[in-house]
């Protein structure tokens, strides 16, 4: 018996990092399991057949989540695949860092848009078969600079925001047809994005956390099974922030 038996699961951008760590602890308590990412790639095809080897329907599809009519398409695609979607993670998401003074409108409208216009149109191309279904929960991957700030970080920080915004707004119209809406703010987690700082960085970073250590994708995973099983089934509109008390 797995805590997600019978149900289908849609992650975006879950070819590598947090999303395909979610995508396997779904698959592994019984999800089928949908999930994109900008190409079918290496680490797409692999996280794909680690989905399958679990006795589940995985099933990996190419799409832009910026992308209006492309999300609108996959969508539309998934649901022909799989029948029902009961489960939507908005994980995909890029980093753009810089200055205020130095950043340009590329850097901004490309952070807004892959981070935050990509959860509007997922949760807009999910929600009428959620309505249908009566049921559906949303989870969307915010971060701890989405409740903080951050320096340097000001678009990031912005889109993160958002999706708080979003999951709370979310969580109250849709709320009365048995969707939840709810935000997970990781703090530092150790995967490709954050393999690249530099050391000096990483030590920075670590000495603000009171564990003393990043975090791995599989604890973020543990709380996006949380939010997406019925153990979550009266958690709506919350942010679960998983930073081991960077943020208090
Ligand atoms: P990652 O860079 O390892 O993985 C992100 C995935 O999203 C990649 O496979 C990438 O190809 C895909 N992607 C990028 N743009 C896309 C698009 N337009 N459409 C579809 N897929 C796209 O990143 P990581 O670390 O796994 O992060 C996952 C999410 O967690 C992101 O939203 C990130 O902002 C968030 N997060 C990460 C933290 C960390 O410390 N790693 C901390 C807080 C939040």
């Amino acid at each position: 018996m797995g805590l997600l038996d019978g149900k289908v699961a849609i992650v975006t951008g879950a070819a590598r990092g947090i999303g395909r760590a979610i995508a396997l602890k779904f698959a592994q308590e019984g999800a089928d399991v949908a999930f994109t990412d900008l190409a079918i790639d290496d680490n797409a095809k692999a996280t794909e057949a680690e989905i399958n080897a679990l006795g589940v329907k995985g099933k990996a599809y190419a799409s832009n989540a910026a992308d209006y009519a492309d999300t609108e398409r996959v969508v539309a695609q998934i649901m022909e695949d799989f029948g029902r979607i009961d489960v939507l993670v908005n994980n995909a998401g890029i980093t753009r860092d810089g200055a205020i003074k130095r950043m340009t409108e590329q850097q901004w409208d490309m952070v807004i848009n892959v981070n935050l216009k990509s959860a509007f149109n997922f949760i807009h191309a999910v929600q009428p078969i959620m309505f249908k279904q009566k049921n559906g929960s949303i989870i969307n991957m915010s971060s701890v600079v989405g409740v903080s700030g951050n320096a340097n970080q000001a678009n990031y920080a912005a889109s993160k925001a958002g999706l708080i915004g979003l999951a709370k707004s979310v969580a109250q119209e849709l709320g009365p047809r048995n969707i939840r809406a709810n935000a997970i703010a990781p703090g530092f987690i150790l995967t490709e994005m954050t393999d690249v700082l530099p050391d000096n960085v990483k030590e920075g970073w670590y000495a603000q956390i009171p564990l003393r250590r990043g975090g791995t994708p599989e604890e973020v995973a543990n709380v996006a099974l949380f939010l997406a099983s019925d153990l979550s089934s009266f958690v709506s509109g919350q942010v679960l922030q998983v930073c081991g008390a960077m943020n208090t």
